[in-house]
């Protein structure tokens, strides 16, 4: 399991510590500002209204206002740490008029309907087990015409994950609730949403993660043990060889995902 570091939250100090190391400074998830370019292509966000769910440390958010020209960001999470850190760095950056940071509770998103032009997230509804709700609700506060659009975690396939992948969920010790693209398919439908997209990027992930573990392995590894203890850095390295192994077979398959509410 995950060390949960003091916090005794799932994304800690420490945590987002090992993950900044790999991903850059914002990032607790892979590919930064060009894999977001990749997954809102085609989509204007200037002068637009954004919820991003599942927001972290807010490295997205700035990235959607000074890069992609978003009027304003709402970014909401779970946890304290990263949503202190996300302010701290909003104010440092001059962008607090421009990005927001609430905190919410797993469940129903706690806005009126038709609040958003655009519902965003990256790599965080992998965290929220029922996509069917999730969806519903996603639909419910866009106003029409409005996108959903993410990129998220997915298994290949419904039924029970292979050995492999278990072993690497277990290893993450987060809060996985993976599906399948099939799932996300019928939850957008079953939601109302129409232009429906969803591509996996499983031959880019794969290949990137490779690159990850070799600057773990290599040039990042005494910078971070020297910050965050061998155990702890050891312990994701474990992690990512692990998820090499599924990405390698398939089964793990970061996906771009989009549905308009037309
Ligand atoms: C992998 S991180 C991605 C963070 C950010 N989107 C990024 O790309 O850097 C997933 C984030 O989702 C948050 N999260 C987990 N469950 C959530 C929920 N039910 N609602 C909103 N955020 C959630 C976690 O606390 C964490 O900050």
């Amino acid at each position: 399991m995950a060390d949960h570091g003091a916090s005794g939250e799932l994304y800690s100090g420490e945590l987002i510590g090992m993950l900044e190391f790999v991903w850059g400074e914002g990032w607790l998830s892979p590919g930064g500002p060009e894999e977001v370019a990749t997954a809102i292509k085609g989509i204007s966000f200037a002068g637009k209204t954004v919820l991003d769910i599942g927001c972290g440390v807010g490295g997205v958010d700035f990235l959607l206002c000074e890069t992609h020209g978003a009027r304003y960001v709402t970014g909401i999470d779970v946890e304290d740490t990263v949503l202190t850190t996300a302010r701290q760095r909003a104010e440092a950056k001059g962008l607090s008029d421009r990005c927001g940071f609430v905190k919410v509770w797993p469940g129903p998103l706690p806005f009126p309907p038709e609040s958003f032009d655009i519902v965003f997230s990256k790599d965080a509804v992998v965290h929220i087990p029922d996509k069917h709700s999730l969806m519903r609700d996603a639909f419910r506060i866009l106003k029409p015409g409005g996108w959903f659009v993410a990129s998220d975690w997915l298994i290949g396939h419904d039924g029970d994950p292979s050995p492999e992948m278990k072993t690497y969920i277990a290893a993450e010790g987060l809060d996985f609730g993976m599906a399948s693209p099939k799932r996300y398919r019928a939850a957008l439908e079953e939601a109302g949403f129409r232009n429906i997209g969803i591509v996996n990027r499983n031959g880019w992930y794969r290949e990137t993660a490779r690159q990850e573990l070799a600057r773990m392995e290599g040039p990042l590894y005494g910078p971070a043990v020297r910050r965050l203890g061998k155990e702890f850095v050891d312990h994701n390295i474990d992690i990512w060889r692990k998820m090499l192994v599924v990405l390698d077979t398939g089964e793990h398959c970061p996906t771009h995902l989009r549905g308009q509410r037309l």
